[in-house]
């Protein structure tokens, strides 16, 4: 098979190299890719929001798969034009990527189908907006409607921060037309974890949970970014609550979108707050998570793209259950000094090579490219994700950290306490 993978991040980096252990695949291409993902297949130059020129590529090359990454294109129809084409491609259509694109309409499914979620309004007004905060308690949550790269959400310890949030989107327009609405929900509190599943229809393959750390600083602190780390499993998510992410969560919204008249096939991923009263959802995502992706795939035996094969086929039934080491998976990011605001790049990468050496440890790529000479430099706010699996957290957590001592750039910084105290 020659498979495309659209993305160029950490996640699209563990993609590639779980699709490329798949003695199915004769070839990758990746879209426009990093510099670790030209080890593993061809990178071309097309972004992943140019849709009509991937999908010409995607004619022209003869792709038998293609699997996207980010939710941008999907939210933009990336899957309906492959489809118009006749082309296979892993993901959902606009319709249904709006679990994601639209948090209003994510919202309403999930209250409409007793879903376990904040209760919330939407507004469009500033006015009526801060009417409904004065009857509520703080903390605020603030939520723009649309996508605003995983900026979107302002948690308000008080009415003036809500007032600014509020004003942000409906009135500045910070956030374009994805802010022209806004969600004010109930506060959660809980620990946050995140359950993606495969979904074909009405049918539901989970993967295994896993734990992001959005935060840029240790110990939770500072802004929130694309994501500083991982590990998967997630000890705290235990049987009882994952069957219940399952049955109360995942099983019911693929069910309420198929009641709707739309086909969901492509990986739905729930970002949860396990309360008190059980899992809730805080949102939907419509792809894999960055960077639990990077925690969970070196940790899944199953063939992936047959998974993803049985899915764009509607046949998910034909794969009842998958595989999993036992291990433990730690992902450490790496990432330039100053990011999720300004940082500079261009600097040199070394000891990739014996960082690498370390057992179960894999490297893998995002903001990194080759120089007009060669070598590897950086060239993003999230610069490489080491990923160690090992015999327990203490294990796994030892050797990501052991490889990240042997990697050097400039201005290199990286949370230390990702996966601390799991057990
Ligand atoms: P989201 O993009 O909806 O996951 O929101 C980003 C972050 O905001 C989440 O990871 C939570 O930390 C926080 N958050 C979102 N919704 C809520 C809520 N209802 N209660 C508490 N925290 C929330
Ligand atoms: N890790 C959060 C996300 O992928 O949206």
């Amino acid at each position: 098979m020659r498979v495309l993978v659209v993305g160029s991040g950490g996640r699209e980096h563990a993609l590639a190299w779980k699709i490329s252990s798949s003695p199915m695949v004769e070839k990758i291409y990746c879209a426009p890719g990093n510099a670790g993902m030209e080890d593993l297949g061809e990178c071309v130059n097309i972004t992943p929001e140019d849709v009509k020129t991937l999908a010409r590529f995607a004619v022209e090359k003869k792709i038998d798969l293609t699997v996207v990454g980010p939710e941008a294109p999907l939210v933009m129809g990336l899957v309906d034009e492959f489809q118009a084409r006749g082309l296979a491609v892993f993901g959902p259509t606009a319709q249904a990527a709006r679990m994601e694109g639209s948090k209003a309409f994510a919202k309403q499914l999930m209250l409409e189908s007793g879903i376990p979620t904040a209760p919330a309004e939407v507004f469009d007004d500033l006015e009526a907006a801060m009417r409904c905060l004065r009857k509520k308690e703080p903390p605020y949550v603030i939520k723009a409607d649309g996508l605003a790269a995983g900026k979107g959400v302002v948690v308000a310890q008080d009415d003036r921060q809500a007032y600014d949030a509020l004003k942000a989107c409906l009135v500045d327009r910070k956030f374009g037309a994805s802010g022209d609405r806004v969600l004010v929900e109930d506060h959660l509190e809980g620990r946050e974890a995140s359950v993606l599943a495969f979904v074909d229809g009405e049918k539901v393959l989970p993967l295994q949970p896993a734990q992001d750390y959005k935060r840029v600083g240790d110990g939770d602190t500072g802004p929130n970014t694309g994501g500083m780390g991982s590990y998967s499993p997630v000890p705290f998510v235990g049987e009882g609550d994952f069957r219940r992410v399952v049955e109360e969560i995942l099983f019911p919204a693929a069910k309420a979108l198929a009641a709707r008249g739309i086909l969901y096939r492509g990986v739905l991923y729930a970002g949860l707050m396990m309360t008190s009263e059980g899992p809730k959802v805080l949102e939907f995502n419509v792809r894999f998570g960055d960077p639990e992706t990077q925690a969970l795939l070196p940790r899944l035996k199953t063939d992936i793209v047959e998974v993803m094969k049985a899915v764009v086929e509607g046949r998910l039934e034909s794969i009842p259950k998958l595989e999993w080491r036992e291990e433990p998976c730690v992902t450490v990011v790496l990432a330039s000094a100053g990011y999720p605001g300004t940082y500079e790049t261009g600097f040199p990468i070394r000891g990739l090579e014996e960082a690498s050496q370390i057992e179960g440890v894999n490297i893998f790529h995002a903001g990194t490219k080759r120089d007009a000479k060669g070598d590897l430099v950086t060239s993003g706010g999230r610069v490489l994700n080491v990923s160690a699996i090992g015999p327990d957290f203490a294990a796994a957590r030892k050797r990501a950290y052991d490889a990240v001592a042997r990697i050097d750039f400039r201005n290199m910084y990286y949370r230390r306490d990702i996966a601390q105290g799991v057990v």
